[in-house]
């Protein structure tokens, strides 16, 4: 009998525990300190994972040091967000690299990694409001990211030092973050490389010092910035510097550089005409979004694109001629300063840019608007989908999206006259400076606009036939 009653006593404590730990988490719930886990991704329509939730980043501090010998990076990235939620764990995008270690306001965190997401959990739980600074300190050789569509991004090595560029995903090759292009942020980003080299990002160059064989220059990016236009461009350039008025009380400064082996009399040519450049578009789209302004240009290797890195756009010499610089400046009212909400949006990047083209055609080379819209309605490649709704995300760079873009672009001209067009021209980047809009924001934005000197069925015809129809209409007239 006894070893039964003596069992008795074990059994329960056993079956105690588990209740006991119940009763602990619902007294912790209803004063509201128990947390949970931020997602772990935004649920774009066409990159789920992509980004991650419970937090908004306001600033990145990443101090990198690269050596093109090796291709190996050593990394401090501190990252200042604000929890918008109660937060027990949270998680950043991160592809490849090796993770040393991770802290949350000076304090160790666990951190664990599954594919592209990294969870890190601090010590202490976040209260929702919270600003709190995690630290993560990485290296290795980060990868070159191969997109949906088969072109390059992430860490590009070229022949003399290496190109970050990250539309839509590259970014997390580089730099833990939240690389939606929700979540906006300011950056300072510190380079250090062997002496000899040029290490060049987003913004103005606030430093640059060589000692013991190594120069650190470090960028700040005041400006809000989506990740997927941060830069850094490593390598043997030479500087040219200058300034731009466009639109601003106070001139802009714009330096660029250019790989020696991609210069020649054209490029030069080129890269002094950002000024001018830049004061057209400010007086088509309004005043320039940015307090620096420049290009970088390299030899290309496998960059087979140009790209709108704010404040900077990236080119290989063998995309860099008028009517692509003019597309990469126009980027940065639309796509730079306001960005898409998602990755569906993506027209509002390169429909716009593309009519930027368009415009500058019509005032510097006789081609109206209309000889473009009839061009691009001629080519079969722009009619495999509507531009507001890419089928995939190997889809979101294709033919469509930018000059079908464009073309909704110049039916809306056709529908609303010139004067309430370039209104809307400039007052869209106005509206959403440094924010993020969505295609709905759009069409309600024009809607406004326009008012009541335009009927809405034919503003809805623009939207059911040119940016959601299927297929190709009739005639260019709809
Ligand atoms: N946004 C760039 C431009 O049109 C092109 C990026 C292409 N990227 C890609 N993954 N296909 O200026
Ligand atoms: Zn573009």
């Amino acid at each position: 009998m006894e070893p039964r009653i003596a069992s008795r006593p074990r059994r329960l404590a056993v079956r105690a525990a588990p209740v006991a730990a119940a009763l602990l988490l619902l007294a912790g719930c209803s004063v509201g300190v128990e947390g949970t886990p931020g997602a772990a991704g935004l649920r774009d329509p066409y990159f789920p994972k992509l980004g991650n939730g419970g937090y908004d980043v306001r600033h990145y501090a990443l101090n990198l040091a690269y050596d093109p010998k090796t291709g190996r990076l050593d990394a401090t990235a501190d990252i200042t967000a604000a929890a918008t939620q109660d937060l027990s764990a949270f998680n950043l995008d991160l592809s490849g690299l090796t993770v040393r270690s991770a802290a949350v306001d000076g304090a160790p965190a666990a951190f664990r990694r599954a594919g592209d997401e990294l969870t890190i959990r601090p010590r202490e739980e976040l209260d929702k409001g919270t600003v709190f600074r995690t630290r993560l300190v990485y290296s290795g050789v980060p990868e070159t990211v191969t997109d949906a569509d088969g072109s390059e991004e992430g860490w590009l090595p070229t022949a003399d030092g290496a190109l970050a560029v990250g539309e839509p995903t590259g970014s997390m090759a580089w730099f833990p973050g939240n690389h939606h292009p929700s979540d906006k942020a300011t950056y300072t980003v510190t380079l250090t490389v062997p002496a000899g080299l040029k290490a060049v990002s987003n913004g103005r160059l606030v430093s640059e010092r060589t000692a013991n064989g190594r120069t650190t220059a470090v960028w700040n990016a005041p400006e809000p910035m989506a990740s997927y236009l941060a830069t850094v461009a490593i390598g043997t350039y030479r500087t040219k510097t200058g300034t731009a008025r466009a639109g601003k009380p106070a001139d802009v400064p714009v330096l660029s550089v250019i790989d020696p082996a991609a210069a020649d009399a054209e490029a030069d040519a080129l890269l002094a005409r950002i000024p001018e450049i830049l004061d057209w578009q400010s007086e088509n789209f309004g005043p320039y979004p940015f307090s620096a302004a420049g290009a970088i240009v390299d030899r290309g290797g496998d960059l087979g694109y140009a790209l709108e890195t704010q404040t900077r756009p990236v080119f290989p010499r063998t995309a860099f001629d008028t009517a692509t610089l003019v597309h990469e400046l126009a980027h940065q009212w639309y796509g730079d300063s306001v960005t898409p909400e998602t990755w569906r949006d993506m027209w509002l990047n390169e429909g716009f840019a593309t009519y930027a083209e368009w415009l500058y055609a019509e005032d510097f080379e006789d081609i109206p608007a209309q000889e473009s819209f009839d061009e691009a309605f001629a080519d079969d490649a722009n009619w495999a989908f509507p531009p507001a709704d890419p089928p995939a995300a190997e889809n979101i760079s294709d033919a469509p999206v930018y000059g079908r873009g464009a073309m909704v672009l110049q039916k809306l001209r056709q529908t609303v006259g010139d004067d309430t067009f370039f209104e809307i021209l400039r007052g869209w980047p106005a509206k959403y400076r440094y924010a993020n809009a969505s295609t709905d924001d759009f069409t309600a934005y024009v809607e406004e606009t326009a008012g009541e000197d335009v009927a809405q069925e034919d503003l809805d015809e623009v939207w059911d036939v040119w940016l959601y129809g299927d297929g190709k209409p009739k005639s260019p007239e709809g």
